[in-house]
């Protein structure tokens, strides 16, 4: 840490997500909510709920009672919707709530967000975080990821969200954006295949959004599979298992393709002489690099290629969040944003 810093400063690390968002801060504290924000709908609801906002599974579990937000869906900020800016607002304040800091400490937050979302959204971003804190940074959530891991030179770093999958080259400075690249097939996009899939060969059966998700979340994997994925499912109201090995495959592997190609791409631009070394040093993270068989099935797709070499982190909920303190505390003053 620069000697320059204050000691009643505190320093907070967030990773907005789509699905999840996660805050880490200097005192410790780590917690993580669902992205979502809601507030109640009219004076009854108000006055079921006894709150001004909920978030997280409890907004879930009341939504029919709330204007329900999930802000950073795809990515970005959605445009031009006052609520959704609202709500990342509020969803920053709870964040900084859960880090339980206490009142008389300047706090000083660095954000990382989904790289399109850093793009299109950096100002909404800013202002969002504007009325918490003193000092603020947003940086690139896998730039953040690659800072906590110490992964600074040819590197690269997947991650697999909800939203957006992530990729940057990391070459011992702040990557730019020509060494970050996003692509929308993650993992939303694999839940709504598997609806697809299973909704096309079990037509008498109920299968919703969030009960594949959980399935995934639960057996998800690519490549051949270790063992058969039975699931329970309602037809006519009456719980009744299927097979969905085949379905949970496909749907998982449909995400696949367009990684290999922006994998091979990313390396193909970067300066030949340190294309080996990034390939040897490929970082998978987020809640996506979960998906079973993920290492060897990527290593096998490249291979036509160029031999690579794919490593999954071991804490893919905190390491955004983790890599954000980290850069909170060492930024240097000058690099912090006033507010
Ligand atoms: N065990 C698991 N296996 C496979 N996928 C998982 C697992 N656990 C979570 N996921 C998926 O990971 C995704 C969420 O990952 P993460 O929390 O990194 O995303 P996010 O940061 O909210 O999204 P984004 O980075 O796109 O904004 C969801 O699609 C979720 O279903
Ligand atoms: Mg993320």
């Amino acid at each position: 840490m620069s000697s320059s810093k204050k000691n009643n400063m505190l320093y907070i690390g967030i990773d907005l997500g789509t699905s999840r968002s996660v805050v880490s801060a200097s005192n410790g504290n780590r917690k993580w909510v669902e992205s979502y924000v809601g507030w109640p709908k009219d004076f009854v609801a108000k006055k079921m709920l006894g709150k001004r906002v909920l978030f997280g599974n409890e907004a879930l579990e009341h939504r029919l009672a709330l204007n329900l937000s999930r802000p950073l869906q795809n990515g970005v900020l959605k445009e031009g919707t006052e609520q959704d800016e609202a709500a990342v607002e509020e969803l920053i304040g709870h964040l900084i709530e859960l880090a339980d800091i206490g009142t008389d400490s300047e706090i000083c937050v660095a954000v990382g967000v989904p790289a399109e979302a850093l793009k299109v959204n950096k100002i909404a971003i800013k202002n969002a975080i504007s009325s918490h804190a003193k000092k603020l940074m947003v940086v690139s959530e896998p730039f953040s990821v690659a800072y906590g891991l110490g992964a600074l030179d040819n590197t690269m770093i997947i991650d697999i969200g909800a939203g957006t999958v992530d990729f940057c080259i990391m070459h011992g400075t702040v990557p730019l954006e020509e060494d970050q690249r996003s692509i929308l097939m993650a993992g939303d996009y694999i839940d709504e295949q598997l609806l697809r899939l299973l909704s096309e060969k079990h037509p008498e059966a109920d299968f919703s959004l969030n009960m594949v998700r959980k399935f995934k979340e639960k057996h998800g994997f690519v490549g051949d599979p270790k063992r058969r994925v039975k699931v329970d499912a309602p037809v006519d109201g009456k719980f009744t298992e299927f097979d969905i090995t085949e379905e949970m495959r496909r749907a998982c592997e449909s995400a696949m393709p367009a990684i290999v190609e922006t994998v091979i791409d990313l390396i193909a631009g970067f300066d030949p002489e340190f294309q080996e070394s990034v390939r040897k040093n490929i970082i998978i993270a987020g809640g996506g690099s979960q998906l079973s068989g993920l290492e060897s099935y990527l290593t096998e797709a490249t291979k036509q290629f160029e031999s690579c070499t794919f490593t999954c982190i071991g804490d893919p909920l905190y390491a955004g969040a983790d890599g954000a303190l980290e850069l909170a505390t060492d930024m240097p003053e000058e690099f912090l944003e006033k507010l």
